[in-house]
């Protein structure tokens, strides 16, 4: 059992375990609403990682702290609904407060982003003789694939807790300097980030840079999918994975990819019960055979994996329903009825009453930071995301920086470990360090894994979201609170741009900075002029990339 730590929220006492996520312990007591938007709807735990910003809520004073990101490591008292109380008065003569030069750090290779990818650069680049800085937002490096048990205490990790532990262990034996807790939130070319942490606010000039922010996942935006209750299946695996939390008791996930199905078996192990997993994509036929060999001969211990958790999940008793997403979500006393429809609008519906919805529709890139730099990208339509564009070695078209892992277009944890080993080597290299290589092994590793994954998405290839399955009322934009019919009202107005929509209406001008409004958008957009996603011009990245208090902007000394 692990160490309890009194915590307080709105005034309650609650018992949370030392280490795991002040979210995990809001959700262990059944808090689901963490705060009121403007319009006092009621939000909750939704993404998990640190990028929604829908579990906002004021920690020993400070507002506006994530709570999925907070570590409970002390008594801590959190309150919901800041933005409700008074503004203390202001001081009738206040100090001025001087701000002194930001402090300039020259690494070697700046590494950002501490997951399979950015570790497995930084080991390489390190080893071949460069020094090596590795800054990640989150408490402890791992990423999303190697998130680590945070509790201390007898809580086994399995094999992939091992690997990632491993792979940290790794870093740290050969010299890497990882400092977690540090923010990221602003990239001006050439090669120039400032980043905000337990150190201040540092601006690091890197000769190489290397970027692995990973991704985020998709959740269609559905009548209901902001409500309380309803989160991604990645901020579900996080209270389990990390914590050893369960999202909520009776469950439904829902999505696209295989995620949802080792969730399903995850919180089946931890004693949920998990009414279904819904699949958009249609089932496996007898024509896919030639995926499924391709799978297995290039990953038969990913293959085993998903075999696996098949097992779980019927030993569960959970269904698996293939061709079919989450069309509505509606609040009952119980919790939540969700109403499921065939993805190709043929079938019937079906609905079930949960506590919690898991949803998960793939990922998209956390490519700010390069698209900020000025890297390339294309738009890959099988796929429906963007592409950075590198050569073999992650090299991007700007000088100095690569790219690898989630945030260049999916390729899963394995592909970023492979991608990362190469890419880091290739730093050093272009430091004058290394010199030769021997590249083969992880050349045709990194050809086995890219394999792997494009078999596994051919078979995992599902219709995109169908804007009709929202209603004039539906959010498109959670943070600003914009609808479809606003956005329809803009169109009405002879609006064509994303940029002119984006003034008249503040879609995507909230906290996220339109991580999920903008992919929907887009293809909004495209689909009603005709246009290739290609044409269209996205939201702008602008610092900061993440929020970041004004007073975090100014610390800029320890
Ligand atoms: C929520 C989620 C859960 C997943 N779970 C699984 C799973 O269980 N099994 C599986 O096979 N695949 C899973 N995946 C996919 C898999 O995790 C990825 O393919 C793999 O982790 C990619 O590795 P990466 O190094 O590219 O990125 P990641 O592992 O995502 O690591 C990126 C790191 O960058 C950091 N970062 C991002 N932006 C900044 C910034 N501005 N400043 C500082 N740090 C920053 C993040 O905190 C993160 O630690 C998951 C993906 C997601 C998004
Ligand atoms: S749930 Fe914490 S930022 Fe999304």
């Amino acid at each position: 059992m692990s160490e309890t730590i009194t915590i307080t929220f709105d005034g309650r006492p609650l018992e949370a375990r030392r280490g795991e996520s002040l979210a995990a312990a809001l959700t262990a007591h059944g808090v689901r609403v963490l705060r009121t938007t403007r319009t006092r709807s009621p939000r909750g735990l939704f993404c998990g990682m640190g990028v929604c910003q829908d579990c906002l809520v004021e920690v020993d004073g400070r507002p506006n702290q994530r709570a999925c990101m907070i570590k409970v490591e002390r008594p801590l008292v959190a309150r919901s609904e800041a933005h409700l109380r008074p503004l203390p008065p202001a001081p009738v003569a206040a100090p001025p407060v001087e701000i002194g030069a930001m402090r300039v750090e020259r690494p070697q290779v700046l590494v950002i982003g501490g997951g399979p990818g950015g570790l497995s650069a930084a080991i390489a680049a390190q080893q071949a003789g460069a020094h090596v800085v590795l800054l990640d937002e989150r408490s402890q490096p791992g990423g999303q694939y190697y998130k680590q048990v945070a509790l201390a205490g007898d809580y086994p990790p399995d094999a992939q807790h091992r690997d990632g532990a491993a792979l940290i262990a790794t870093a740290e034996r050969v010299g890497v300097e990882i400092r977690p807790n540090v923010l990221v939130w602003g990239a001006f070319a050439p090669r120039e980030f400032v980043a905000s942490g337990a150190g201040g606010t540092v601006c690091f000039e890197p000769q190489v840079a290397i970027v692995a922010t990973g991704a985020y996942e998709r959740a269609w935006p559905v009548p209901g999918w902001t409500l309380p209750g309803v989160m991604t299946t990645g901020a579900a695996q996080t209270l389990w994975r990390t914590a050893r939390r369960l999202p909520g008791r009776r469950i439904l996930i829902a999505g696209n990819g295989p995620l949802n199905l080792q969730l399903a078996a995850e919180l089946l192990s931890g004693g949920a019960e998990v009414v279904a997993v819904a699949e958009a994509a249609p089932a496996p036929q007898a024509g896919h055979w030639r995926q499924l060999l391709a799978m297995t001969v290039a990953s038969p211990r990913l293959v085993a994996d998903g075999l696996r958790y098949h097992w779980r999940r019927r030993q569960g008793g959970a269904a698996m329903l293939h061709g079919m997403i989450v069309s509505r979500i509606d609040p009952v006393e119980s919790g939540l009825s969700v109403t499921l429809s065939s993805s190709d609008g043929a079938g019937s519906s079906r609905s079930f009453l949960v506590d919690t919805l898991c949803l998960g529709y793939g990922f998209e890139p956390s490519n700010e930071i390069l698209r900020a730099l000025g890297c390339g990208h294309d738009y890959d339509p099988e796929r429906r995301q963007l592409v950075t564009r590198r050569d073999p070695y992650g090299r991007t078209d700007v000088p100095g920086v690569f790219a690898l892992g989630d945030c260049t277009g999916l390729g899963g944890a394995k592909a970023a470990l492979a991608e990362g080993a190469f890419a880091g080597f290739a730093a050093a290299r272009d430091l004058g360090l290394a010199r030769g290589a021997s590249e083969e092994a992880h050349r045709r590793r990194l050809r086995r894994h890219r394999d792997f994954q494009r078999a596994l998405w051919a078979l995992y290839t599902a219709a995109p979201f169908n804007p009709a399955l929202s209603e004039p009322e539906t959010l498109i934009c959670r943070c600003e609170e914009v609808t479809f019919g606003d956005i329809q009202e803009a169109l009405a107005e002879g609006m064509t741009g994303i940029g002119s929509i984006k003034r008249r209406t503040r879609v995507g001008m909230g906290r996220c900075q339109g991580r999920y409004c903008a992919p929907v958008l887009e293809a909004l957009l495209a689909t009603r002029f005709g246009k290739s996603r290609d044409e269209c011009s996205g939201f702008a990245p602008r610092a900061p990339v993440k929020p970041v208090a004004i007073e975090d902007m100014a610390r800029l000394q320890p």
